[in-house]
């Protein structure tokens, strides 16, 4: 019994007065334990809600901006963008949106190794050339492939040597980014034996005018620019092939 504190050398009452107030202390803790963690949580709880509200429409409006197209997309009653709306989201002033093609697809023209075309419209080019020669008709080509950045400088510093204005310029030439002759599959035909008619729309009195006419569509090439079309100017030597399942898609994919 000596090496016991005198404090606790009392009687037994004072033993058990020390065990209760001992028994409450872990009663209390525990409870207040549970006060400070349920404390913590509905401090933190109404934060991460609010963070939740604060980055969601932030989120959507990310994921919203990169799915809008740039001219917001006429929906049909079903849901679905219309056909008329899709052309319309990738077309600038009546201009489609083409992307330039790989240039491993093109190939020169025979005769002319200043125009390159891809592959499989020029070998229908030089069938064309060919025939018409044979038939008298001097049938020629003057464009085909162009890049973004020829397409640039014909747009821009034709558009200020003639002080024309964007529309106006427009209506004749294609945007860069925007002409059919990115896609190697658009030719400009000229009659070499009217070069006053080159570009121009007396093109359309020639005889070569007239041989495209009858027979560019056997070799599956149509104008693009008829005269009777809504957005540019009439462009009778501008053609393009559409004549295998490849060119069809690039000029038709967004109007089907
Ligand atoms: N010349 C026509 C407009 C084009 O480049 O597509
Ligand atoms: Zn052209």
């Amino acid at each position: 019994m000596d090496d016991i504190p005198e404090a606790r050398r009392d009687s037994p009452r004072a033993a058990v007065q020390t065990a209760v107030p001992s028994r409450w202390l872990w009663l209390g803790s525990g409870l207040l334990g549970l006060m400070v963690v349920g404390a913590l949580w509905y401090l933190i709880r109404p934060v991460a809600t609010a963070t939740e509200v604060k980055t969601e429409p932030a989120l959507a409006s990310v994921t919203e901006a990169a799915a809008t197209p740039l001219v917001p997309a006429a929906e049909t009653e079903s849901g679905q963008v219309s056909p008329e709306a899709a052309a319309k989201q990738a077309s600038l002033l009546g201009h489609r949106q083409y992307s330039e093609v790989e240039t491993t697809a093109l190939v020169p023209l025979k005769n002319n190794a200043g125009v390159r075309l891809h592959a499989d419209a020029a070998e229908k080019v030089e069938e064309m050339l060919a025939t018409a020669r044979a038939q008298g008709i001097q049938l020629g080509v003057i464009s085909g492939f162009r890049t973004w950045e020829e397409q640039r400088r014909l747009f821009f510093e034709v558009k200020a040597e003639r002080g024309q204005n964007t529309e106006t310029r427009a209506e004749v030439s294609a945007p860069p980014g925007y002409s059919e002759h990115h896609t190697g599959y658009a030719v400009d035909f000229v009659d070499l034996s009217a070069p006053e008619t080159h570009l121009e729309e007396p093109f359309e009195q020639t005889a070569a005018f007239r041989w495209l006419s009858e027979n560019a569509n056997r070799y599956g090439f149509e104008m693009s620019f008829p005269k009777d079309n809504p957005d540019i100017s009439y462009e009778p030597w501008h053609w393009r092939y559409v004549g295998d399942p490849a060119s069809l898609e690039v000029f038709f994919q967004e109007q089907e």
